[in-house]
């Protein structure tokens, strides 16, 4: 049993492999968080002490303990105006306008297993998954929140949620309801946040908590790329490999905001979910809502360590089940190799070329549907343009699968142009406010997707494309930031619910699409990486993790991701020189090595290309598919640290029974006469021995862990090595 209930002293105690959390209710029914981190034996209630402090007053029916107050004890799901002046878990307005909430303990259930979480992403049962369920009241509002907290004790993982029901026979309006939150009453912590920008996604900070409230979220109507939904708090000595790291992941791509506050003792609080602004979700009587879950990891073995828990609970738990174990094919997109400019026969052309090269998909992106010549009409319009084309899309979906390929199309299934069939048919379909003109980005609007019959054309728009032609693989892109958050179809009290309902409509429209092609690959997109989340990832296992294909730039870019995310998830592509973005040149060797830590494939016009380049190409695509399941399933490891404004970017892969190991290196800065270039590697076994693959060479797992590796002084522009370990079959005798 991975969560007990000690009855004596009331302690819940949740186990994973490494890690405890635990919890109790007090004698006046506040729910009491004790500890989260490292396993370790006892019950930690001696933490909890009370003092009387000016100001924080006590509840009325303590008003005798004046050491008692709800602003300073640590909670599980914080109630609002009732004495805790801190963040607010929840906020909810009554009928008669009060905004209070006091949440106290009813009672508790253990289930064996969780339930799905009907018309939202979530963290798929593991077989031996436990389930807390909470039961907390305020009978003054008749609000009641059941606090889940589903257990993964493999991967050290606790994912949290909460499930509102209005109990009262009035309305009930949440105004904010966290899917966590969690205090830490002691420590002093850095926070680590993924900022960025179009082009330029998930860029790690780390700075320390200050006194008072930082935040971090997005109010675009998509999780961003300007914050993305995942936080980490660490010790202020933590780093890739030493320390206490917790994580926060949102399994959402709407609105979502992370919250925390070091309060006037130190203690720090975190508190996660959708983000309350303009945010209003009524509840008739009976009524429930459920929050987006919250995956909670902590890891005392630093940051990669933490990496590699949300690495594997993503990998196994989070993406459709069936890609799990699959590997993915290596594509050519023609984004960057045509824009909008090609026919079939060109799309055939770059296809017979890519295959000789083995390539085994290609993709045609944008520009195959309605009047789409460049991104001014056509979004919505979802029929082929077979005038452009110059044949069926069936056709030229089975000339391409008779060349040995498989067959990927692009969508934005949320979107709509002025100018097109859809928009002037159902102008009233995009989200637009009573009398303003709209915000209008790359000329497009956004579809009301919070409204079912807009769901249901998409739907089927879509389906009667995917039945017309073989098409494997369909990336989901979407332009823009939604502004203007105004449904037609709802009334002005319901207006704050507009948002979310915008993501439900989202969810169920991926997951009919789900339901009816389970063998189709989604790869979700945002003008790159803009909606890179768990949420997306519960219906596509991998996501395009940016519109920047620099190879130095993208070493940032999948470094940053890869904190939270794993490599089998990021779309990576090696494009052509000079690069689109940046006009940088750098080698086809450094490129590919670059796009292997990612999902791999081509982004070029493969006829541009020499016979030399061909058939490096035709090495790389080799390489990686011997190397394809080491980089999907084995251990990713960073190497060097977060601030290291170093000369060279490095990082590995290692088998995680310690088999085999691939490192890569790409120098940033080449200097004459500069020093060696030097790693520790990580995850292998320590008294084994391991070959350098192509030479003689051979160490000790210790020796390249402790002593480490050193490169030769690499020269020209951006060079990179990719180095093999494999053990060896006898064991050293050390
Ligand atoms: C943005 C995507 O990120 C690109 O890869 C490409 O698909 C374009 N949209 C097409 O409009």
């Amino acid at each position: 049993m991975n969560i007990q209930l000690n009855e004596s002293t009331g302690v819940f105690s949740l186990t994973t492999e490494h890690t405890l959390y635990q919890l109790r209710a007090d004698r006046t029914g506040v729910v009491l968080h004790l500890y989260y981190g490292r396993r370790a034996g006892g019950e930690m209630d001696y933490l909890i002490r009370l003092a009387d402090r000016g100001f924080s007053g006590n509840p009325y029916e303590l008003q005798q303990n004046r050491g008692y107050s709800l602003d300073t004890l640590p909670q599980e799901y914080p109630g609002n105006g009732v004495g805790d002046f801190r963040l607010p878990a929840v906020q909810v307005r009554a009928e008669n306008g009060s905004r209070s909430a006091d949440l106290r303990y009813e009672g508790y259930r253990i289930e064996r297993g969780r339930e799905e979480k009907p018309g939202l992403p979530h963290v798929r049962e593991a077989g031996e998954t436990e389930t807390l369920v909470l039961i907390l009241r305020d009978p003054v509002i008749g609000l009641e929140v059941q606090l889940l907290y589903h257990v993964f004790p493999r991967q050290d993982v606790i994912v949290r949620s909460a499930r509102l029901v209005n109990r009262s026979g009035e309305q009930l309006v949440l105004e904010k309801a966290a899917s966590c939150s969690v205090d830490f009453p002691y420590g002093a912590w850095d926070v680590i946040h993924f900022h960025g920008r179009h082009n330029m996604e998930r860029m790690p900070e780390r700075t320390r908590l200050p006194r008072g409230m930082t935040s971090f979220g997005s109010r675009r109507g998509m999780s961003s790329h300007h914050h993305n939904p995942f936080v980490i708090l660490c010790g202020r000595h933590a780093t890739e490999d030493t320390g206490d790291c917790y994580g926060c992941m949102l399994v959402y791509s709407g609105n979502h905001l992370e919250e925390m506050e070091v309060d006037q003792t130190g203690s720090t609080r975190l508190v996660a979910g959708i983000h309350p602004d303009g945010f209003a979700w009524t509840l008739a009587p009976g009524e429930g809502f459920d929050t987006p879950e919250a995956i909670l990891s902590f890891s005392g073995e630093g940051l990669n360590g933490l990496s590699r828990n949300y690495h594997r609970i993503l990998r196994d738990q989070v993406i459709p089940r069936r890609f799990r174990e699959k590997t993915r094919p290596v594509l050519i997109n023609s984004w960057e190799a045509a824009y909008f400019d090609f026919d079939a026969e060109k799309i055939l052309r770059f296809a017979r070329a890519a295959r000789e090269m083995n390539i085994g998909m290609l993709v045609l992106d944008d520009g195959w549907f309605g009047k789409r010549d460049d991104d001014t009409s056509g979004l919505g319009d979802w029929t082929v343009n077979e005038g452009k084309l110059g044949c069926s899309l069936r056709e030229l979906s089975d000339r391409i699968h008779g060349l040995g390929m498989s067959f990927g199309l692009w969508f934005e299934p949320e979107m709509v142009n002025e100018d097109s069939d859809l928009y002037r048919a159902h102008p009233d379909w995009a989200l637009t406010d009573p009398g303003r003109r709209p915000m209008v980005a790359r000329n497009q609007l956004v579809l009301d997707m919070s409204r079912q019959e807009v769901v249901d054309y998409v739907f089927g728009a879509m389906c009667a494309v995917l039945d017309g032609a073989r098409i494997e693989y369909v990336k989901w892109d979407f332009n823009r930031s939604v502004a203007n958050c105004y449904s037609r179809a709802r009334g002005a009290d319901r207006q704050g619910e507009t948002a979310h309902r915008f993501m439900l409509g989202t969810y169920q429209l991926l997951a009919r699409l789900r339901e009816r092609y389970p063998e189709l690959m989604i790869e979700g997109c945002s003008g790159g990486g803009g909606r890179f989340d768990a949420g997306m990832l519960y219906y596509c296992p991998q996501i395009w993790c940016s519109d920047d294909t620099d190879a130095v730039e993208r070493l940032e870019i999948q470094r940053g991701t890869s904190y939270g995310y794993p490599v089998s998830a990021m779309g990576a592509h090696v494009s052509a020189v000079p690069n689109h973005q940046t006009g940088r040149r750098t080698p086809l060797r450094t490129r590919g090595i670059v796009a292997q830590a990612g999902t791999f494939g081509y982004e070029l016009n493969p006829e541009q290309l020499t016979e030399e380049e061909r058939e490096e190409i035709r090495g790389q695509v080799a390489d990686y598919s011997r190397y394809a399941p080491l980089i999907a399933r084995g251990d990713y490891w960073r190497l060097g640290e977060m601030d290291d404004a170093g000369d060279y970017t490095a990082w590995m892969f290692s088998a995680p029974d310690g088999s085999e190991a691939l490192v890569s290196l790409v120098m940033i800065h080449v200097r004459a006469n500069g020093p060696f270039p030097h790693v520790k590697l990580r995850g292998l076994a320590p008294e084994a021995e391991y070959r350098l693959e192509g030479t003689e060479q051979r160490f000790s797992g210790a020796a390249l862990m402790y002593a480490g590796y050193s490169f030769p002084q690499l020269q020209g522009e951006y060079p990179a090595m990719q180095l093999h370990f494999v053990r060896m079959e006898e064991k050293l005798h050390v």
